[in-house]
């Protein structure tokens, strides 16, 4: 079944949805600036070495291009949602076990308290996506020194309630304010965490249009919690 959900945007998101627009643009002109200099070099060149280190460099750049474009698509497409009858548990474990070998690795152990919930209508594979962030953040907050997530699910006047908490570094008062914004992110790339920092901003993003809200508890050097809050009982079609 597809739903097309007309945007409730508020006035506040239109500005962060104009902010979204500048920044891609000058995240591309960044890109493309790039490319051309080393395109440039690579054609003046004469040592094998130094023209491969252009190619090398501008090979990079487009690589970021993709990822930039992919998260792009996501976020237009975000409008549009795929409905079907889901067990939200077991959508739970296909995204631990996907990275059920990376957390092992790390030292970190999930611990899954679920409740029996009867299935329920979202689109699979959007909601998939904010779990797998939720996940891969919760993964990269706890870095290196081993740790625990623990995933809730439970059910409370008709609606579904999905936890994800970490016992890693917390977020500060003052980044709490920007962790939803676009292009948000603290994670570095010499850590080999890099993020686009729109995996938040496009969480939020889908969870509202399933008339759901995505909530954040967190101390610095204690840990963080996600909620994601769902009605059970969705009326389609979803319009805001
Ligand atoms: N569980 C968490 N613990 C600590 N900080 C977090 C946690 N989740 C999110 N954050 C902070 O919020 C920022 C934004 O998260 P978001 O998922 O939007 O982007 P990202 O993870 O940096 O990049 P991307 O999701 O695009 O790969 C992170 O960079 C991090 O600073
Ligand atoms: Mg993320």
């Amino acid at each position: 079944m597809h739903i097309n959900s007309k945007s409730n945007i508020k006035l506040d998101e239109e500005k962060s949805l104009e902010i979204f627009a500048g920044v891609i643009a000058h995240e591309f002109n960044n890109l493309l600036s790039g490319i051309q200099a080393w395109a440039q070099i690579g054609e003046k060149e004469k040592d094998e070495n130094n023209i491969r280190k252009a190619f090398k460099s501008i090979n990079e750049a487009c690589y970021k291009g993709t990822i930039l474009v992919k998260s792009l698509l996501n976020f237009s497409k975000s409008q549009e949602l795929d409905i079907t009858t889901t067990n939200i548990n077991d959508l739970l474990d296909e995204t631990i076990n996907l990275l059920a070998i990376q957390l092992e690795k790390k030292n970190i152990t999930i611990e899954k308290n679920y409740s029996t919930i009867q299935n329920i209508m979202i689109d699979k594979g959007k909601i998939y996506q904010v779990f797998l962030n939720l996940l891969i953040n919760a993964r990269d907050a706890i870095e290196d020194r081993g740790g625990c997530i623990k995933i809730s699910t439970s059910v409370k006047d008709k609606l579904l309630e999905v936890s994800f908490s970490d016992n890693g570094k917390g977020i500060s008062k003052e980044n709490l304010r920007n962790i939803f914004k676009p292009f948000y992110s603290t994670k570095d790339k010499h850590r080999g965490t890099l993020g686009t920092g729109l995996g938040l901003s496009i969480s939020r993003d889908i969870i509202r249009h399933h008339r759901g809200e995505i909530l954040v508890e967190s101390a610095e050097g204690k840990g963080t919690t996600f909620y994601i809050v769902l009605p059970m009982e969705q009326s389609f079609p979803l319009v805001g």
